[in-house]
C-alpha cells in the first residue's frame, strides 16, 4: 500500500475518512444537513463507524472519544480496513484535522497492519480476490511529516516480513532457506549478516544445536547479524537471541497432545521477531549497536536423533542430561547465549516460543518476561510493550525454580518440574550467559488461531514493534 501526505483537506465526498470527536462534533463543510442529521443519529446509537453513501462511493465518519488511547485508534484503523475492503475501495484519504498526529499515525498503523494477507500458496485468481483492496492511502494532517510516515512503513514492512517467515511451512522454510532470507534483508537494510554452516558449528562445538539437529535431514545454521552505525550511542552492544526451531515435532519425545504439532512451523517465531527487529531498527537507522544471534534447525525423530538420557556437552562446557527431546529450544538457545558473552554485552534479550506453560498462563494476549537484568531494563521494556500493545507480564526469577533442574549424572538436566515450566526454562537458560539477561517467552502471542483486530491469523509478528520501540527509547536515553 502506497501512503502519501496531502497538503490540503480532502474536500469532496467519496473514499475519504473524517474523524468526529464525540464531545465536540465538528463537521466537514462538504456534508449536507441531512448527512449531519444521519451521523448524529448514528452517534446516539453508539456507532463508531458511520458510512455515508454518495454516487457509489463511501465517506466514512469515524467517531472517537477524548478517552481514546493509541490502541483504540489502531483498532479503529483495523475496523475500518475490513469495511473498506468489503466495498472494494481502492483509494482512501484521511482527514486528520481534528485528531493529534500521534493518533492518526496509530490509526494508520492499525489500518495497514490489518491489511496483511499470506497468499503465496493461492492460485492467481483467488489471490486477486483475497488481496486487500486499498492500494493508495492519503493522509492530511498539519503535523504529520513524511519522515514519521516512512518510519511507520519501515516497521510495518519488518512486521510483515516476520509474519511471512512464520507463516511459511518447513517444507519451504528450513534453516538454510531462512539464513538466505536473512542475508537478503541485510543487503537491503545494510546490516551485516554472517551464517555459520554445519562444519563451522561443529568446529565451535555447539553441542546443544548439533544435538537437536541430529534427527534432521537438513543441516543447522547459526546466523550472526550486526547493526553498528557510526553514530551508535552505546559502547557495549545489545545482544538479541532468537529461537529458530524451524519445526518442532518434539523429536523422539514426540509431541503427545493431539494436533499440537499443527502450528509448530511457528517455532522459529522468536528468531523471526529478532531479525524483524534488527531489520526495522536498521531501516530506521536508529543510533544503536545491536547484534542478533540466530541458532536454527528443525527438531525431528530419526534413527540418529538425540535421545532422552543423552548427555550433551554444550558450547560453554557444561553438560546437560536430556530428559525430554521436546525441550529443544533451550538446547539451541543455550549455545547462542554463551556465544554472546564474547561480545561483552550491555544486555542480552532472547525471544522464544519456549513453553506451553507460558502459553497456558497468558494465552495469546501477552508474552512472559523474566530475568536477572537491572529493574530499569524491565521497566523500559514493559513500558515499550504497553505503548505498542505488545504486552509483557513479568514472572519471578527466584533460584527456587532452578532446584528441579539438578541432575544426578550431569551439571543439569533440560527438564524441570511441570509446575512453573516457563520459569524453570528461563532458569535453565540463565546457566549459559554471564551477561545481564532478559528472557521473553512468546509461545502465546506469536501465532494466532484467528484474526484479532490488526493482528492477523497465523504469525502475528509479535516482538518487532516491541524491540523497535524499546531500542528507540534506549537510544534516546543513553
Ligand atoms: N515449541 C514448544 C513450546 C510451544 C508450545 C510453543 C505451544 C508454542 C505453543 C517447546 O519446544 C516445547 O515443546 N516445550 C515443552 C517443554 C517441556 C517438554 C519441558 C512444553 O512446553 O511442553
Ligand atoms: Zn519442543
Ligand atoms: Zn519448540
Amino acid at each position: 500500500m502506497q501512503i502519501s501526505l496531502l497538503n490540503k483537506r480532502p474536500d469532496s465526498v467519496g473514499n475519504n475518512v473524517f474523524f468526529i470527536n464525540k464531545n465536540q462534533r465538528e463537521y466537514s463543510s462538504y456534508l449536507s444537513k441531512s448527512d449531519i442529521e444521519f451521523v448524529e443519529k448514528q452517534i446516539e446509537l453508539e456507532k463508531t463507524i458511520v458510512p455515508i453513501h454518495t454516487n457509489g462511493e463511501y465517506s466514512w465518519m469515524l467517531v472517537y472519544d477524548n478517552k481514546n488511547n493509541l490502541e483504540d485508534f489502531r483498532k479503529l484503523g483495523s475496523d475500518l480496513s475490513s469495511k473498506v475492503n468489503v466495498e472494494k475501495a481502492k483509494t482512501l484519504s484521511l482527514d486528520g484535522s481534528f485528531i493529534s498526529a500521534q493518533n492518526i499515525l496509530a490509526f494508520t498503523e492499525g489500518f495497514v497492519l490489518a491489511s496483511y494477507r499470506f497468499l503465496k500458496y493461492f492460485k492467481a485468481e483467488s489471490k486477486n480476490k483475497k488481496t486487500f483492496s486499498i492500494t493508495q492511502l492519503d493522509i492530511f494532517h498539519a503535523e504529520v511529516t513524511s519522515e514519521s510516515v516512512e518510519k511507520l512503513q519501515h516497521t510495518i514492512k519488518a512486521v510483515f516480513w516476520t509474519r511471512n517467515m512464520v507463516n511459511e511451512p518447513v517444507n519451504f522454510m528450513n534453516a538454510t532457506r531462512f539464513a538466505k532470507e536473512i542475508a537478503i534483508l541485510g543487503q537491503e537494510a545494510e546490516f551485516k549478516v554472517e551464517t555459520l554452516d554445519k562444519k563451522q558449528i561443529e568446529a565451535l562445538q555447539m553441542g546443544g544445536l548439533l544435538a537437536v539437529n541430529k534427527g534432521s535431514i537438513d543441516p543447522p545454521t547459526f546466523t550472526i547479524c550486526e547493526w553498528k552505525p557510526e553514530n551508535a550511542s552505546n559502547i557495549k552492544p545489545y545482544i538479541l537471541v532468537g529461537k529458530g526451531v524451524m519445526y518442532d515435532t518434539g523429536g523422539l519425545s514426540l509431541k503427545p497432545t493431539r494436533n499440537s504439532m499443527d502450528i509448530m512451523k511457528s517455532d522459529m517465531a522468536g528468531a523471526a521477531a529478532v531479525v524483524g527487529g534488527i531489520y526495522s531498527i536498521a531501516l530506521n537507522k536508529l543510533p544503536i549497536w545491536i547484534i542478533a544471534l540466530i541458532p536454527a534447525t528443525d527438531n525431528r525423530p530419526d534413527g540418529n536423533a538425540y535421545a532422552p538420557g543423552d548427555i550433551i556437552k554444550m558450547y560453554n562446557g557444561l553438560h546437560v542430561e536430556v530428559l525430554n527431546t521436546d525441550a529443544e529450544g533451550r538446547m539451541i538457545l543455550a549455545d547462542a547465549l554463551s556465544y554472546g558473552d564474547k561480545f561483552d554485552p550491555e544486555l542480552v534479550i532472547d525471544m522464544a516460543t519456549l513453553t506451553g506453560s507460558a502459553h497456558a498462563a497468558l494465552g495469546e494476549a501477552a508474552a512472559v518476561v523474566m530475568g536477572n537484568a537491572d529493574d530499569k531494563w524491565f521497566h523500559n521494556l514493559i513500558e515499550s510493550g504497553s505503548t505498542v500493545h505488545e504486552r509483557l507480564v513479568q514472572f519471578p526469577f527466584w533460584d527456587d525454580y532452578k532446584e528441579s533442574l539438578k541432575s544426578s549424572v550431569a551439571d543439569l538436566k533440560n527438564l524441570g518440574k511441570k509446575e512453573a515450566g516457563a520459569i524453570s526454562a528461563g532458569k535453565f537458560l540463565e546457566h549459559f550467559t554471564k551477561s545481564p539477561y532478559i528472557h521473553i517467552d512468546i509461545a502465546g502471542p506469536a501465532f494466532l488461531e484467528s484474526n484479532d483486530n490488526y493482528r492477523t491469523i497465523g504469525g502475528s509478528g509479535y516482538g518487532v514493534r516491541l524491540l523497535t520501540e524499546f531500542f528507540k527509547n534506549v537510544s534516546n536515553t543513553q
